[in-house]
């Protein structure tokens, strides 16, 4: 029965500030309000209920009334219309997700397929999703391993690998430290690793960035993928299948620990010291690593922590004990994470650096040919190679773009093209990533975004006189997020350039022209309605990377 009354609200995802997983977030979002409303206490007749609705998109945003002043964020587009009425379908206590949304959490969450349902306004029913829960996949099974093409090239750094697993077997361990920007395949080449050995151990710790206040989860989640904990298991089938995951020499006051750590009840069997929650923390982190030694005294140890730019401070701690105290133990460490981290454990004698680096146009060319199973014509074929920047996980969400776009015909052993090839869209697996490193805070954003009215790279002196309300310092972009190099008085956009500015998310191609003919700048910041103002064009609205509204 529909309830008499209502209140719906509607928060956007991606705006004002993108992140890399806007979509992810909000659908937790969602879940945590299902939660957070079936444990409420309060009487009501009838009782409360909430209905989740969620689709992704791109719209257009803003924060101001006719009259300048705030009023909160608005955005028009097709995703707020779909969630709205997504949630009015929604059975009570449930989050559905449009396919657009689906597209980007992918193996995220478990799902309930609600096949096709019919919405008010559209002719066709459209496809929905019911979430269930999170799943217990890592990121890259969840959002990359769908496709898997062969590993192109990394043969150099697979054998480096190959070089210290060896060296692990005298029990002397060895750390490697795999850093590179995102998409450019360190959990590939971790797999690809994996892959290739036998008779071994694998311990695998995913650090993820709705969990970096979240004490301990990478461990969480390894224990509970190992035991392989289902929804419904009972209290007494967890702690059954927790213990079997052990290692003999593990005491009793350890087990304790680990079982607290991970919310099982075991109290009755395995009692629990009483501790200060600082004595607490320690013995709990001794306990983890005399679990990770016991481990190590039968076979050899693969250890990988991935993504340790998201690391929670309590699995740091336990990180920088391992990595010292692996020196001794037959086990090969091999720690993941994005450029912006420093990692303090380089200097280690049993430390090595593998920094990964963009892809040769042949192996783009070579990654590009397995995904679509044929030679891609070379119209496409360019674009990709320009448009990817060696970067991998381009290659493969660009030429995903392609196939769906349905620009190819199938003839013989090469594709043909079906009509004239123009630019190529962003895919929107891409558009959060891309636009959260022009958000990430600090200089850069607006020299970027007027740098897109000149081109790929351009020149100090133009920025600087296109730009001249910006301070000295503000007008350089920040090479490490553009990738640019400063240094011959160019600035170039970098891998994101030629993807954000050649594809749609940044201003219109024709406007882009128009304003690069008159010296003027485009975008959403105060610095470019300004200038804007200045030659006489009219205000844009912003357009956020793929807001996600839920209502
Ligand atoms: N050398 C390669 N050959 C073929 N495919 C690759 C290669 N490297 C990466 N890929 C593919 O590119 C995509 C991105 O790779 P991956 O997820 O390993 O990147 P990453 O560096 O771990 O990114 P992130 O920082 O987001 O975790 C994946 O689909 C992966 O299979
Ligand atoms: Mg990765």
């Amino acid at each position: 029965m529909r309830p008499s009354w209502a209140i719906t609200c509607s928060p956007y995802f991606g705006y004002p500030e993108a992140h890399e997983n806007d979509a992810e977030r909000a659908v937790r979002a969602g879940l945590a309000l299902v939660d957070a409303v079936a444990r409420l206490t309060i009487r009501l007749a009838p009782s409360l209920h909430v209905r989740v609705g969620i689709a992704s998109g791109l719209v257009v945003a803003g924060g101001e009334g006719v009259d300048g002043a705030f009023r909160g964020p608005v955005a028009i587009g097709e995703a707020p219309d779909l969630a709205t009425r997504l949630q009015s379908i929604a059975a009570p206590d449930v989050v559905m997700i449009a396919a657009t949304t689906r597209d980007l959490v992918r193996g995220l969450f478990d799902y309930h397929k609600v096949e096709r349902v019919p919405l008010e306004g559209s002719s066709e029913p459209v496809p929905a999703w019911q979430v269930v829960g999170t799943s217990a996949a890592s990121r890259f099974e969840a959002l990359r391993e769908g496709n898997l093409t062969p590993l192109v090239g990394r043969g150099e750094e697979l054998d480096l690998l190959q070089r210290r697993w060896q060296q692990i077997q005298s029990g002397e361990g060895r750390v490697v430290l795999i850093s590179g920007e995102p998409g450019i395949g360190k959990s590939r080449l971790v797999r690809a690793f994996q892959d290739r050995l036998a008779n071994h151990a694998v311990l695998s710790f995913y650090c993820a960035p709705s969990y970096q206040d979240s004490p301990l989860y990478p461990v969480i989640a390894q224990f509970g993928r190992a035991a392989g904990f289902r929804r419904d298991d009972t209290p007494e089938e967890r702690l059954a299948k927790f213990e079997a995951l052990l290692h003999p020499s593990v005491g009793n006051e350890a087990i304790a620990l680990i079982a607290a750590s991970l919310s099982i009840s075991a109290e009755e069997r395995y009692p629990l010291p009483s501790l200060s929650p600082q004595r607490r923390k320690q013995r709990t982190l001794e306990a983890l690593i005399a679990q990770f030694a016991g481990l190590a005294t039968e076979r050899p140890v693969l250890a990988v922590f991935e993504d340790v730019h998201w690391i929670d401070p309590t699995s740091r701690e336990l990180l920088d004990a391992v990595v010292d105290g692996v020196r001794n133990l037959p086990t090969l460490l091999l720690i993941t994470y994005r450029p912006e981290f420093t990692a303090v454990w380089a200097n280690h004698a049993q430390a090595t650096t593998i920094v990964l680096n963009r892809l040769g146009n042949s192996q783009v060319t070579a990654i590009a040919d397995h995904l679509t199973g044929k030679r891609l014509p070379r119209e496409v074929r360019d674009q990709i190679i320009e448009r990817s920047d060696g970067v991998p996980l381009f290659v493969a969400e660009l030429v995903k773009t392609v196939l769906e776009r349905g620009l190819l015909l199938d003839r013989d052993d090469q594709c043909l093209l079906h009509g004239p090839v123009s630019p190529l869209a962003i895919p929107s697996t891409l558009q959060g990533l891309l636009t959260a490193g022009l958000d990430r805070p600090g200089p850069g954003k607006e020299v970027a975004q007027i740098g897109a009215a000149l081109g790929r790279e351009f020149s100090y002196e133009v920025i600087s006189k296109v730009a001249d309300w910006l301070p000295e310092q503000r007008r350089r972009p920040d090479p490490s997020r553009l990738g640019g190099d400063a240094s011959n008085g160019h600035d170039a956009l970098g891998a994101d350039g030629p993807l954000l500015y050649g594809g749609g998310l940044g201003p219109h191609r024709s406007r882009r022209r128009r304003l690069a003919g008159s010296r003027c700048s485009v975008g959403c910041s105060r610095g470019f309605r300004y200038a804007l103002g200045r030659c006489g064009g009219a205000p844009l609205a912003r357009q956020p990377s793929g807001a996600t509204a839920i209502h």
